[in-house]
């Protein structure tokens, strides 16, 4: 009896993971970023919150800066179950052909964060995770980053002035697109290379959020940034099918209660992560800050959004119409909430 416990006991192991010698379901969650970014910390939330609600049942190991694997080789070790969790950024989805999350690189299609929260949490998020079905992966959440600034050795504030520079890029079309439409030489790179190249000349810029950048230390070997908001960078939180199938109920249960947590957690600092590292990107004198003024964004906008058009067979025009749609109804309440305080004073005006 108790060696049939035993082989229905490492029967599961095999299944749901690796566990330890105390019994533990060890979750490896490995990712690229520094521990102090909004990812890395919500990594660290995720792991205490795992751990206490499972009650000690998980242990969630994070391998954080590329430790364990670089971009593209974390996602073929999550499908081969050598990890089981990660949260790439949605640029990076392409190569195991799920093109559709490159909708969030599109530039200038998401005007603020509400527009970006509503599609992630309806039904363009739940098309996006169930394409990832077919692929061996569960997506759990999405997590934020934030908008992208656009960084060099020159200042950049008309698009002509990106020609000819060689930009690191995530792999995605949209933004090996977006930066050849920018008059600029897209370089497809792993995160874990990107400080090293530019501080060789291998390339001359990057975007990236300011929390990845100051975290990187690319200020150190960029002397200008342009806050130009011109993209978004977040991430889908993934996990390996088998294993989170493979999970006795009472766990996964409390994985989901701990994802969700993390995901509220994470989205509550990200903003927040991005302000503090720019006010440190500032103080470090290292990189001179320049914000585009409405007429020069107004210019790179112009000059971008017929990108929108050009990728609709590629993501789908019914994701980008629903992003518009979204976007429009969002501005909608912004406008009718802003105007409501007016109300009362206007009664109080016709009293008199
Ligand atoms: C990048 O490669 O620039 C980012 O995706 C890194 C990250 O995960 O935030």
């Amino acid at each position: 009896m108790k060696l049939r416990t035993a082989m229905i006991f490492v029967l599961a192991m095999g299944i749901s993971g690796m566990a330890n010698a105390a019994g533990e379901i060890i979750v490896k969650f490995s990712h690229v970023v520094a521990p102090d970014t909004p990812k890395g910390q919500a990594a660290e939330k995720f792991k205490q919150l795992a751990e206490k609600l499972t009650k000690g049942k998980v242990r969630v190991e994070i391998y954080p800066n590329s430790q364990l694997y670089k971009d593209r080789e974390e996602i073929e070790a999550l499908q081969s179950g050598a990890v089981q969790m990660l949260a790439p950024s949605m640029a990076k989805f392409g190569p195991m052909g799920a093109r559709e999350f490159e909708l969030f690189d599109m530039p200038f299609l998401f005007p603020n964060q509400e527009t970006l929260h509503r599609v992630m949490d309806g039904e363009v998020g739940k098309k996006l995770f169930a394409k990832l079905d077919t692929k061996g992966v569960t997506g759990l959440a999405f997590w934020d980053n934030g908008f992208k600034q656009m960084s060099s050795n020159k200042p950049m504030h008309s698009v002509s002035d990106l020609n000819g520079l060689k930009m690191r890029i995530q792999s995605s079309k949209v933004l090996s697109a977006q930066m050849k439409t920018l008059g600029a030489n897209p370089q497809v790179m792993a995160f874990s290379e990107v400080y090293t190249a530019l501080q060789q000349g291998v390339v001359d810029g990057t975007e990236n959020p300011v929390s990845n950048f100051y975290t990187q230390k690319m200020n150190e070997v960029q002397k200008h940034m342009t806050m130009s908001n011109h993209g978004y960078l977040g991430y889908a939180v993934i996990v390996n099918k088998a294993f989170w199938e493979g999970l006795p109920a009472d766990v996964r249960a409390g994985l989901t209660q701990a994802m969700k947590e993390a995901t509220a957690f994470e989205r509550e600092i990200a903003q927040k992560d991005n302000d503090d590292a720019l006010a440190r990107v500032i103080a470090a004198k290292t990189t001179t800050v320049y914000q585009l003024t409405p007429a020069e964004r107004a210019e790179w906008q112009k000059v971008l959004l017929p990108l929108q058009k050009e990728f609709e067979s590629v993501i789908g025009a019914d994701l980008i119409q629903s992003v518009n749609t979204t976007a429009a109804q969002v501005a909608k309440e912004q406008a009718a909430a802003t105007a409501a305080p007016a109300k009362p004073a206007a009664k109080a005006a016709a009293k008199k």
